[in-house]
């Protein structure tokens, strides 16, 4: 069994994050997202994993590499535009061939992994199964029916009116049967090749679309909301290992990791926090639920719930929460007069001041 990968598409949801880089590479716990999706891949013994990149084709090739690092063969395979999931399939077609697959959906972070979901593809295998999970809003999903023996009656995508609660997560595991599928179908409203409408495309021909359901922790990370909440969920597991340097005048509580290299003085960290290599702590208050990126310096400040990407620095903040703040971002006191805010920063930004 190979997997396809996805690691292209736009996330406008994260901009301005996006403009600059992959939202697959932003980082939970301080390692990007999709690099959880690769160790879960190699964790279920496939070896042949296809990623689908595309305009930040470079940082990925460049952090990802041959894949040997995770014990895996990547090959990568260029979407020019982002058309779609199953325009992804479809340019896929020469390196899936003729094996059975795994789509996964790089942004996409699955507690569980794809052991399971993988050995019982390869046991009892149907033309494509899905995996699917209760949510609360269906509508920003595609949403699948499924009758009580676990075969799928019906998928809408992102429906208005959602006739089930079941969410499609963004791991598939598909026969060669769905290349016929993605050749077939044509563009949705949004302009994309829905790989929703193929697996439909197959159930139209009577074909075995089976389903799984799971209530363990899963997470689509298109947004910063979502991507906060799985920083928190990753970190909740996380195991505290002080390699940096921690002086006396500091407090650490609880679960908190800090890098080789990183230095935290002066402050009291509430875990679980990791604080990346290289990155300075000083005279502040962190976490709890908070990754600090490498070669970030937080000084005079408290931040908690927040992630900070490489090189982010933040001073004299009195408090932050619920923050992503992208890599080199600065964060510093304005003058005191006059009685303004000062701004510089880049297109599709969000600041939220206070009222
Ligand atoms: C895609 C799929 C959708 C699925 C979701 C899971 O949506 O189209 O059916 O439920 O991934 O993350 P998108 O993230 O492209 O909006």
């Amino acid at each position: 069994m190979k997997a396809l990968v996805l690691a292209g598409g736009t996330g406008s949801r994260l901009r301005p994050f996006t403009h600059t880089g992959a939202k697959q590479l932003l980082p939970i716990a301080n390692k990007p997202v999709l690099f959880y999706a690769l160790e879960s891949l190699a964790s279920a013994g496939i070896r042949d994993v296809g990623i689908v990149v595309g305009a930040h084709a470079r940082d990925i090739r460049e952090l990802t590499g041959d894949g040997t690092g995770f014990g895996l063969r990547i090959t990568y395979l260029h979407q020019s535009r982002p058309l779609g999931l199953a325009h992804a399939v479809l340019i896929a077609r020469d390196f899936l061939g003729d094996d059975d697959f795994l789509l996964y959906l790089g942004d996409n972070y699955l507690q569980q992994g794809v052991t399971d979901f993988a050995r019982l593809a390869a046991a009892a295998p149907a033309a494509a199964r899905l995996l699917l999970t209760p949510v609360a809003d269906p509508s920003a999903f595609g949403v699948a029916e499924v009758d009580p023996e676990g075969n799928v009656l019906r998928l809408e995508e992102k429906p208005d009116s959602p006739r089930s609660a079941l969410a499609l997560i963004g791991v598939y595991a598909f026969s060669p049967a769905v290349h016929e599928a993605v050749r077939a179908i044509t563009p949705s409203a949004r302009g994309e090749l829905e790989i929703t409408h193929a697996v439909q495309w197959m159930i139209d021909r009577g074909m075995r679309v089976r389903a799984e359901t799971t209530t363990r922790p899963w997470r689509d990370t298109g947004s910063v909301e979502d991507l906060l909440e799985v920083n928190r969920h990753v970190l909740d597991g996380l195991e505290g290992n002080v390699e940096g340097k921690v002086d006396p005048h500091s407090t650490l509580v609880g679960r908190v990791r800090v890098a080789e290299g990183a230095i935290v003085r002066g402050s009291r960290v509430v875990g679980p926090v990791v604080i990346g290599a290289g990155a300075v702590v000083s005279n502040s208050s962190v976490g709890p639920y908070t990754s600090i990126g490498e070669d970030c310096l937080v000084a005079d400040s408290a931040i908690e719930y927040s992630v900070l990407l490489p090189g982010a620095q933040v001073e004299g903040a009195a408090r932050i929460e619920g923050s992503l703040i992208g890599r080199g971002a600065v964060v510093r006191p304005a003058p005191r007069l006059p009685q303004a805010h000062r701004l510089v920063i880049g297109d599709h930004s969000k600041v939220y001041l206070p009222s």
